[in-house]
Formats: structure tokens, C-alpha cells, sequence
């Protein structure tokens, strides 16, 4: 089973993957996986990002494992079984970003996308089974845990659509 662990950049992916790898879990992390295949198709001048070739990266892709995590905000986009959406309250999640030393503007643009779910609602509009997790006051641990839940089907409360940001964007820039 693929999963993949997704979310806006700062809301804990590459952090619970560091835990889940912990605990034994297969984990791929498909940044480091692009570049060490040569699936950088572009560089963002604008974002200071490389671009991943989905597409290819999703054909050249194996993990012999019962389970395996995929980790990156475009892993929803790749063939796997259920998408995990790690979220963040906007607020929190611009003192993360602002935390790493980002410009205003990649903080500004990434919490909007947080505040209206496009993550989550690009991966319900391509899987049958997303779930999110609210990564805002928790811990590592505790993220860890909720996803392995998920896995188990404790999937109650976790379902898309009960978390409602919208009204954060304009607030407070
Ligand atoms: N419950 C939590 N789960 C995960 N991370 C958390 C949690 N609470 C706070 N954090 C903190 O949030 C930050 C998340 O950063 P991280 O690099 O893991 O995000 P990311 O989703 O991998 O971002 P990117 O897409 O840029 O790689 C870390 O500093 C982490 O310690
Ligand atoms: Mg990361």
C-alpha cells in the first residue's frame, strides 16, 4: 500500500517522516528520490524551487514494501492508495515558514493555499480515500500515531471538509 504524506510546505512532512522512518516505516522521500533520478524537469526562478517530473517520477517509482510513505507536497499527485494531508492554522503555519528566514511573499502564498485546502482538494478531486491530520498543536509523536491510525482504518474525525481557514486569509495580512 502506497500512502502518500502530503501537505503545504511547513505543516510537518518531512518531520513526522523523520518519526514514522523511526518506528521502522518505509519512507520515501521524493525530492531526494527526484534529484538522485534525474527528475528535475525545471527551476522556478520566481519560488526558488526545482520542479519535479511527476509523471516520471510516478512511472520510475517502485517500493518493495506492504507499506510505504511517500513524502513530498506533490505526492497526492503520484498512484497511491490514500493521501494523508498534514494541515496547519495559517498563523501557525507563518511562523513556521517565517522561521526558516522565507520572503513575506513565499510565506504569504503558501498560507493562502493552506487557508483554502487546495492540497486537500487537489488530492479528493484525483483519490478515493484522503484524510487530514492537524499537525497545528500536536506533536511529532502524537502526527506519527494519527497516521498510523489512519492505516488502520481510525479514520473518524479525519475526514476532508471539517477544517475552515477561509476566513484567516484576509484577516490578517
Ligand atoms: N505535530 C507536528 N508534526 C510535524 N511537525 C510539527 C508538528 N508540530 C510542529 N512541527 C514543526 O513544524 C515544522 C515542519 O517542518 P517540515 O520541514 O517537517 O515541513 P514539511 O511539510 O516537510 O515542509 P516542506 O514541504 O517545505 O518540505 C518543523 O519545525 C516541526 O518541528
Ligand atoms: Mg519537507
Amino acid at each position: 500500500m502506497l500512502v502518500a504524506l502530503t501537505g503545504t510546505p511547513g505543516t510537518g512532512k518531512s518531520t513526522v517522516a523523520a518519526e514514522l522512518a523511526r518506528r521502522g516505516y518505509t519512507v520515501v522521500l521524493l525530492d531526494r528520490f527526484a534529484e538522485e533520478h534525474k527528475l528535475i524537469s525545471g527551476f522556478d526562478a520566481a519560488r526558488g524551487t526545482k520542479e519535479v517530473d511527476v509523471e516520471a517520477l510516478d512511472r520510475e517509482l517502485r517500493v518493495p514494501a506492504k507499506v510505504g510513505f511517500l513524502v513530498a507536497h506533490y505526492a497526492h499527485r503520484l498512484s497511491v492508495n490514500l493521501a494523508i494531508v498534514l494541515r496547519c492554522h495559517p498563523k501557525v503555519l507563518a511562523d513556521r515558514l517565517r522561521a526558516r528566514g522565507w520572503p513575506d511573499a513565499k510565506v504569504r502564498e503558501n498560507v493562502e493555499a493552506e487557508a483554502i485546502d487546495v492540497i486537500t482538494q487537489e488530492a479528493v478531486a484525483r483519490l478515493p480515500f484522503v484524510y487530514e491530520i492537524d499537525t497545528t498543536s500536536s506533536t511529532t509523536e502524537a502526527t506519527a500515531t494519527a497516521a498510523l491510525e489512519i492505516l488502520q482504518g481510525k479514520v473518524q474525525g479525519r475526514e476532508p471538509g471539517r477544517l475552515d481557514w477561509s476566513g484567516e486569509v484576509l484577516s490578517w495580512f
